[in-house]
């Protein structure tokens, strides 16, 4: 079984209910109709009923019908969401007028469903900029208790498997912090262990990622990689850690030895912590394009309740996937 198959076996054995704010996509309701099929998520669709309705008949997605929807034009709960809306925001200055539009956004919506207890986790960003999916969560849902910062992983299958774990490879932040700082970055650092061990299902081994391998370069930047290995170790003493080290150094076992002798991650790494979104977004895009690999997230880590973005250039399968994944994490 591969992992994906694994993940959706997983979450069919104990289904949770994720909202899909996009609910009248084309994609969307595509992925919803699947999702249906293969029975591993309850959902719930936001959108004006009728479009949503009329477009499955069009497009043949029959199961469409026996889902959940929001419609904020005429749901019960709309009051309830508005109410709530203004309980976590009027410290920030919302006043009700401006509450009452939000709440006419399914991206504030899906948030709100989550922290009200209608919904566990939100899948969205195939129509939308991952600004405008990030922000509403980390208004409402907020960071989890042990954390001070959201960041985005992907989880890389990489065809040639002798990298990673049998190719299987844990590459963050590489969708929301444009640059952490030393505590940020030790932060993400034991997050990405955590959803390598929780989604990813690998033993993790994570290489803290820079220009320069202990001490070959001197420059602020290459401090501050080391300040996160040192913070991160202290965060986590059992979490196998080693930086600052170069991508090669941190992937192929002969330059690993040669440039960090004595490392027990050097050329064994698996989870790959970038310095900043720069290099973490660029890199895994370069890995899936360049190397043929699948790039399934960003799964978001450190979330109170799992929300997770999808790209826009996004497939039907990749809208699937993502469900399945959101399913585990709100274990
Ligand atoms: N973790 C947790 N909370 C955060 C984070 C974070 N990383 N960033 C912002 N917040 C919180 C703030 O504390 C604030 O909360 P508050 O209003 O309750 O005080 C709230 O979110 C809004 O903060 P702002 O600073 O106003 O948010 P900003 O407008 O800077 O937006 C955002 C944050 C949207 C995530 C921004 O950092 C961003 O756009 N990041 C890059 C996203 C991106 O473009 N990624 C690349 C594409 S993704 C891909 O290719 C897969």
């Amino acid at each position: 079984m591969n992992l994906i198959d694994s993940i959706k076996a997983n979450a069919k054995a104990n289904p949770r209910t994720i909202v899909l704010p996009e609910g009248e996509a084309e994609r969307t309701l595509k992925a919803a109709n699947q999702i249906m099929e293969e029975q591993f998520a309850k959902l719930i669709l936001i959108g004006s009923k009728s479009t949503i309705l009329k477009k499955a008949e069009e497009w043949d997605l029959p199961l469409i019908k026996n889902i959940e929807i929001y419609d904020p034009s005429s749901d019960p709960r709309h009051p309830e969401m508005i109410d709530l809306l203004l309980k976590i925001r009027t410290s920030k200055g919302l006043q009700r007028p401006e509450a009452e539009k939000l709440c006419s956004d399914p991206l504030y919506l899906g948030p709100l469903l989550i922290k009200a207890g209608y919904a566990q986790g939100e899948v969205s960003g195939a129509e939308n900029a991952t600004g405008d999916v990030l922000r509403p969560a980390f208004q409402i849902v907020k960071t989890a208790p042990n954390s001070s910062v959201v960041s985005g992983a992907f989880i890389m299958l990489v065809k040639d498997k002798q990298f990673g774990t049998d190719g299987v490879m844990v590459f963050a932040d590489c969708a929301v912090n444009p640059n952490p700082n030393a505590q940020q970055l030790a932060e993400i650092a034991v997050a990405s262990a955590q959803t390598a061990k929780a989604i990813a299902k690998i033993d993790p081994r994570v290489a803290m990622l820079s220009f320069s391998t202990k001490g070959s370069g001197a420059h602020a930047d290459v401090d501050k990689v080391v300040e996160a290995t040192r913070i991160a170790r202290e965060m986590a003493p059992e979490l196998k850690i080693d930086g600052e080290l170069q991508a090669d150094a941190a992937i192929i076992e002969s330059i690993g030895s040669k440039k960090a002798p004595g490392s027990e991650i050097a050329g064994k790494a698996n989870v790959l912590v970038f310095p900043t979104l720069d290099a973490g977004n660029i890199g895994y895009k370069l890995v899936q394009r360049l190397a043929g690999a699948e790039a399934v997230g960003p799964v978001l880590q450190g979330m109170a309740a799992p929300i997770n973005d999808l790209s826009r250039g996004c497939s039907v399968d990749d809208i699937v996937n993502l469900v399945a994944i959101t399913v585990n994490q709100a274990y």
